[in-house]
């Protein structure tokens, strides 16, 4: 039976999510992680039967983006209706903060007006900052280093399609020093999937978060391993993920980039190394023909657009328990 499953068996447990910030998945225990799994499902059942869920009515969540989105707005922006609130985009273009206002003091203001605050950044410091000034829960939307709504919403997607989350192999393909690699690396760790990331040399996780998820990785169950080769990487895995090989930020490295990671286009070659009923996932957006070819991002083993789906389910809640009175 897996870890998902027995959630139920503990929401006895005594936790405390109110008013906690969602900044990275390694701050949350792997009962926690699966509490909020077992929830997601909850919220994607009351949905598709049609069923009212206004755990959220009167609530409002300011939603702060520094970076382009379309998942992530319209995910967090539609799951604050279905949970009865109402939420506020916020363009870095638009607001005071793109003109030099201070962090802190933006956080410190927003949190007189609304009951939680979504941030999309670049430096990863910067949210840890909304975090410390913000009398308010903040949501990570995304960072240069970490991604932990897309990863909760992927580990949803495995879960549903797999059945299980432990002992599943899960490989990586492409850049391992990126957001998703990250928030994998503790995603994963956590809920004792195996984790092997293949990338280019130069483009490495970040060492102190791929020994942290060793370390959590001993406990679990999970083994983390890194490789160059993307053949060894792939052999006998449950589920193919990749993501884009120039993040946003990066626009200008993205030549070199392309000629470093051209051997790690997740392909039917690569992926015949794979089981079988091997499941791909990507978080979007996607450069078909480039980190992957449309033959497998468009064909039957790819769940992307459950994927992105899951985002809202996932999303609401990550919400419902923050924000909930
Ligand atoms: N996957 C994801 O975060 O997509 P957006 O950049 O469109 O929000
Ligand atoms: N690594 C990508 C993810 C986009 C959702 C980026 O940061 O651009």
């Amino acid at each position: 039976m897996s870890k998902v499953y027995q959630a139920n068996l503990i929401k006895q447990v005594p936790f405390e999510f109110k008013g906690k910030d969602f900044i990275k998945l390694v701050e949350f225990e792997p009962y926690e992680i699966h509490f909020l799994l077992e929830q997601a499902l909850e919220m994607k059942k009351l949905q598709k039967k049609g069923i009212p869920h206004p755990y959220l009515s009167g609530k409002i969540l300011g939603m702060i983006f520094e970076k382009s989105s379309t998942r992530t707005r319209v995910s967090f922006e539609v799951g604050m209706m279905q949970l009865g609130g109402q939420a506020i985009f916020l363009s870095s273009k638009d607001i005071q903060l793109g003109r030099g206002e201070t962090i802190d003091d933006t956080a410190k203001v927003l949190s007189r007006y609304v009951d939680g605050l979504m941030v999309r950044t670049f430096a990863h410091e910067s949210i840890e900052q909304f975090a410390l000034h913000s009398d308010v829960p903040v949501i990570n939307g995304l960072t240069d280093l970490h991604h932990p709504t897309q990863v909760l919403a992927d580990l949803l997607t495995i879960y549903e399609q797999k059945g299980k989350l432990a002992g599943l192999k899960m490989c990586y393909i492409g850049d391992g020093n990126n957001n998703m690699c990250h928030s994998f690396l503790e995603g994963a760790a956590s809920v004792g999937m195996h984790l092997s990331i293949a990338s280019p040399n130069g483009y490495e996780p970040n060492l102190e978060i791929f020994e942290n998820a060793k370390r959590i990785g001993q406990s679990s169950g999970s083994q983390i391993q890194y490789t160059t080769s993307p053949q060894e990487a792939v052999e006998g895995a449950d589920i193919i993920v990749t993501d884009v090989w120039s993040s946003m930020g990066q626009e200008e490295e993205q030549q070199e980039r392309k000629e470093a990671f051209a051997p790690y286009q997740v392909n039917q070659t690569l992926c015949s190394r794979a089981k079988e009923d091997f499941i791909f996932l990507h978080c979007l957006p996607v450069h078909r023909g480039e980190e992957v070819t449309s033959e497998i991002i468009d064909g039957p083993h790819s769940v992307v657009f459950d994927e992105a789906e899951n985002r809202l389910h996932a999303q609401k809640a990550i919400l419902k328990n923050l924000m909930e009175s």
